[in-house]
C-alpha cells in the first residue's frame, strides 16, 4: 500500500540530455512519471517549485511548467493555487489513456501448425529433465561444437532409421533450433557455395524457407502442386540448385509424393547435382494410409533430411535436426555454431533421454488416436453441415484442407467465419501463384470433438449468410445454418 507523503521532495533526479532529440520538456515528464511510478516520489508529496527547478536544471521556467501541466493533465500530478504541486495522492487518480478493450479473440480457433500443448507429457520430461541433470558428466554442461550433444545424435539416428527409414549414422545428425533454423543454416550453406536458384512448393509454407531464400539472394521458382504433391515436371524444368519438398504430407494440401515422382525428384537430383531439402515435419501422424518412408532413404547422398519436434512434442521446445549428407556436415556445423554456438544442451539430453526410454514412442501412440478422433469429428461435421466442401489431405497430419466450390470467395468465407467467431486460414496466402483453387486450412489438432463440432456449425452459419437468400430456402423455413451449400 502506498502511503501518503505530504514532506517536499529535494532532489526529483531529473538528468537533462541536450543533445538528444528529445525535448527538454518531456526529459523532464518522463522523469517524473518515472519517479512516481517506482515510488520514488510518494504520493502526496510535493515537488519543488518550477522556477526553482528550472534554476537548478538552468533552463526556463516555461519548459519546466509545460512538463508539470502535462503531468497534472495526465493525473500524475495535483496543482493547487498558492500551494506546492503535490504527486497526486492515490494511483487509481492517475488518467492513463484508456486501454483499448481485450479483444475476445475467436471462439474457435482452427489455427494449424500446433499441437495439443496440454497433452505434452510433463511429468515424463520432468523426470528425463532430472535424470540428465544428475547424471550427465560436467563436461555437457561447457562449450558445445555445432552438432549437438552425442546422446542425441545417437539417439536420434536410430530412431529415424528405425521409424522414418533415414539413412543415417550418428556423424550425420546435427541437433537445431527447429526446421526454421534448420532451413536456415541449409539455405546459409548453399547461398556461400554459389547458389542461385531454390525450387519450392506451390503453394507452400511462406514464414521460413521462402523468405529466407530471397535475403539470400535465390530466385525462388514455385512448382506446382496436385493431390499427389509436387510437379516434377516443373521441377525439371526449374534448374534449381535445392528443391524443398514436404514429401510424406504436402503443406497445405496434405498429398503424399507417389514412388515414381519421389525416384524422379532423386533421379534429378543426382543428374543436375542438385540437393533436396526433405521437411519431415508431421510424419509422425498417420491414421489410414501406410506409411511411408522418408525420400532421403533412397538417396542420403542428394537428399537433406530435416525433423522437429514441433508438431509431436512441443515447438516451445524448439529442438529439430538435420540428417547431412556427409559432404555438408562440417560446413553446416560451422554455420550453425556461428548462428548461436549450439543449442542448449540439458534439452537435447533430456530429449535423448526420453528417445532411448521409449517415451518418444509412448507420446506418439498415445496422441495418434487423440488427434485421429478430432479429425473424424472434423470429417463428420463437414458432412453434416457443408457436405459441399471437399475434404483432402485427411490421411495424416494435424490439420485438413477443405476445398470451397468455385464461385465462393476464399477471402470472403475466412472475413465471415471470422465474423462468426470461427478462426481458420485460406490457402491463397501460401500460393506463390495466384489465383488457385479456393480452400481453407482447418487445424484440428488443438480443440476437442464437441469445439469442433461448434466451429464447423459456426462456419456453415458463416457461408450461409454469404449465399444469395433465395426464396425456396427461407419459405421453407430452413434453419440458420442451412442453405444450398452448408447445411
Ligand atoms: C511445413 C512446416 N515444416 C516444419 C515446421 C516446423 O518448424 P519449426 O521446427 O521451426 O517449429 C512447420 C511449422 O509450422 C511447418 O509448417
Amino acid at each position: 500500500m502506498s502511503t501518503v507523503n505530504s514532506g517536499l521532495v529535494h532532489d526529483l533526479l531529473v538528468e537533462l540530455d541536450r543533445t538528444g532529440p528529445l525535448p527538454l520538456h518531456r526529459q523532464i515528464e518522463s522523469a517524473l512519471r518515472e519517479g512516481i511510478r517506482a515510488g520514488r516520489l510518494p504520493f502526496g508529496s510535493s515537488i519543488p517549485p518550477s522556477r526553482r527547478l528550472a534554476a537548478e536544471l538552468g533552463i526556463s521556467r516555461g519548459v519546466v511548467v509545460e512538463a508539470y501541466d502535462q503531468l497534472v493533465a495526465e493525473g500524475y500530478l495535483v496543482s493547487t493555487p498558492g500551494s506546492y504541486t503535490r504527486v497526486a495522492a492515490a494511483p487509481e487518480q492517475i488518467v492513463t489513456e484508456p486501454a483499448a478493450p481485450p479483444s475476445p479473440g475467436p471462439r474457435i480457433d482452427f489455427g494449424y501448425g500446433r499441437t495439443d500443448a496440454a497433452s505434452f507429457p510433463r511429468a515424463v520430461w520432468l523426470r528425463s529433465l532430472k535424470r540428465v541433470l544428475t547424471t550427465a558428466p560436467h563436461d555437457r554442461l561447457n562449450y558445445l561444437d555445432g552438432y549437438g550433444v552425442p546422446e542425441l545424435r545417437k539417439s536420434l539416428a536410430d530412431y529415424l532409421t528405425r521409424v522414418r527409414g533415414v539413412s543415417a549414422t550418428p556423424s550425420q545428425v546435427l541437433i537445431t533450433s527447429g526446421f526454421g533454423q534448420a532451413g536456415a543454416l541449409v539455405l546459409q550453406v548453399l547461398a556461400d557455395r554459389g547458389g542461385k536458384r531454390i525450387a519450392v512448393e506451390d503453394p507452400s509454407a511462406d514464414d521460413d524457407i521462402r523468405p529466407l531464400a530471397v535475403r539470400h539472394g535465390f530466385e525462388v521458382v514455385p512448382l506446382p502442386v496436385t493431390a499427389d504433391g509436387v510437379s516434377v515436371e516443373a521441377l525439371e524444368r526449374s534448374d534449381a540448385d535445392l528443391v524443398m519438398l514436404t514429401p510424406s504430407h504436402q503443406w497445405p494440401l496434405g498429398g503424399v509424393l507417389p514412388a515414381e515422382a519421389r525416384a524422379a525428384v532423386v533421379r534429378w537430383a543426382r543428374t543436375t547435382g542438385a540437393l533436396v531439402l526433405e521437411d519431415d515435419y508431421d510424419a509422425e501422424y498417420r491414421y489410414d494410409r501406410a506409411p511411408v518412408g522418408a525420400v532421403q532413404g533412397l538417396a542420403p547422398d542428394v537428399v537433406i533430411y530435416a525433423g522437429s519436434l514441433s508438431k509431436t512434442l512441443a515447438p516451445g521446445l524448439r529442438l529439430g535436426w538435420l540428417v547431412l549428407p556427409p559432404h555438408l556436415t562440417s560446413a553446416v556445423a560451422e554455420a550453425k555454431l556461428l548462428a548461436d554456438r549450439g543449442s542448449p544442451a540439458i534439452e537435447q539430453l533430456a530429449f535423448a533421454d526420453f528417445l532411448v526410454r521409449g517415451e518418444f514412442d509412448r507420446q506418439l501412440r498415445r496422441m495418434r488416436p487423440v488427434y485421429r478422433r478430432r479429425r473424424d469429428a472434423l470429417l463428420a461435421a463437414l458432412a453434416e453441415h457443408l457436405p459441399d466442401l471437399e475434404p483432402t489431405g485427411i490421411a495424416a497430419g494435424l490439420h485438413a484442407v477443405a476445398w470451397l466450390p468455385d464461385d465462393l470467395d476464399e477471402h470472403a468465407v475466412v472475413t465471415a467465419a471470422a465474423d462468426h467467431g470461427v478462426q481458420v486460414a485460406g490457402i491463397a496466402p501460401y500460393r506463390l501463384t495466384k489465383p488457385g483453387r479456393p480452400g481453407l486450412i482447418i487445424g484440428y489438432s488443438s480443440l476437442n470433438e464437441a469445439q469442433i463440432t461448434e466451429g464447423i456449425r459456426l462456419l456453415a452459419e458463416a457461408i450461409t449468410t454469404m449465399l444469395p437468400a433465395t426464396s425456396a430456402t427461407r419459405a421453407e423455413g430452413t434453419p440458420a445454418g442451412a442453405g444450398r451449400r452448408a447445411r
